[in-house]
């Protein structure tokens, strides 16, 4: 079975068996991936498109050259359209300057917009059947922790486009946090993995991991794909909404007769649980998506 990953992991079944979910790991060999993506057409979003905040936000860097501000307003500006002035646009200009001051650009969503990671996403979520989005980060060069040891909340591949980025790594943990935080402990000696990226490497994130990059001479542009596989809740959700869908489990009107509640209850449970024993499983795995999906914003 090929599927949209293919090449990006190895073989995409043993990285399923052996990979998922349990270690960080780093695939070679991802010869597509440096042409996925280039610096150019980042800047070149920002001055002839119309990206507007916060699909570009500024983290790190110097604050001596006036960056310490990487609020909206520091990196946008109004442009005037059909006689109306419409904020929010991002600035080349301003996000230049936070560049050339040391800070990372996240390129937040690039997926919306860009037609390759659009078509890379789509192929991780008919793997995975679950929320999946994507960001590019351009550094510039330097040694500082680009952000600091954080956890994402979901597993994430780095796929390195340009450049190098050192890449510090925990050991996944069962009982980290399962949503995004930071993590100011740090990483411990003894829970640390460390990575170097070159172009076309990717690196396995799993949820549950806690990373920092850093940046080195030359700067360097990745894609990180966070994914979300759908949670018990989403196929519990899933079920009732596509058992309400039938007519016969719709909400009844003012006035319309109805049964007492006592025989609704006995149909109800009747009917849901030979529902549940007959629908078909990829239905099921349909909706559990729509759920992530929706809750995830993807
Ligand atoms: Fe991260």
């Amino acid at each position: 079975m090929r599927t949209g990953i293919d090449g990006l992991v190895g073989d995409t079944g043993l990285f399923l068996e052996t990979v998922w979910s349990v270690r960080p790991e780093v695939f070679q060999n991802g010869a597509r991936i440096p042409t996925l993506l280039d610096e150019g057409t980042l800047w070149d979003a920002l001055e002839y498109g119309s990206l507007t905040y916060p699909y570009v936000t500024a983290f790190g860097g110097t604050a001596d050259h006036g960056a310490a501000d990487r609020g909206p307003a520091s990196l946008t500006r109004s442009r005037w359209v059909g006689g109306a002035e419409v904020p929010g646009f991002l600035d080349p200009r301003r996000v230049r300057d936070a560049f050339d001051a040391g800070a990372t650009l996240k390129f937040n969503r690039v997926d919306h917009w860009h037609p390759a990671t659009r078509e890379l996403a789509r192929g991780f979520r008919d793997l995975f059947h679950g929320s999946v989005i994507a960001h590019a980060f351009l550094s510039p060069a330097g040694d500082e922790p680009v952000i600091k040891a954080h956890l994402d909340g979901a597993h994430v591949f780095v796929l390195q486009v340009s450049g190098d980025k050192d890449w510090v790594v925990a050991r996944p943990t069962r009982d980290a946090e399962s949503g995004s935080v930071f993590c100011p402990e740090g990483i411990t000696d003894e829970d640390r993995l460390e990575f170097t990226l070159s172009p076309g490497d990717v690196l396995y994130l799993p949820h549950g991991s806690a990373h920092y990059a850093l940046a080195r001479s030359g700067g360097s542009l990745h894609i990180a794909i966070e994914v979300e596989e759908p949670t018990p809740e989403d196929f519990v959700d899933g079920f009732v909404a596509g058992f309400l869908s039938g007519e016969e489990n719709r909400r009844p009107c003012p006035g319309e007769p109805r049964p007492v509640p006592i025989e609704e209850c006995r149909r109800v449970r009747r009917d849901f649980l030979s529902y549940l024993a007959a629908v078909p499983v990829g239905e099921a795995i349909g909706l559990a998506e729509h759920n992530i999906r929706r809750r995830t914003a993807d």
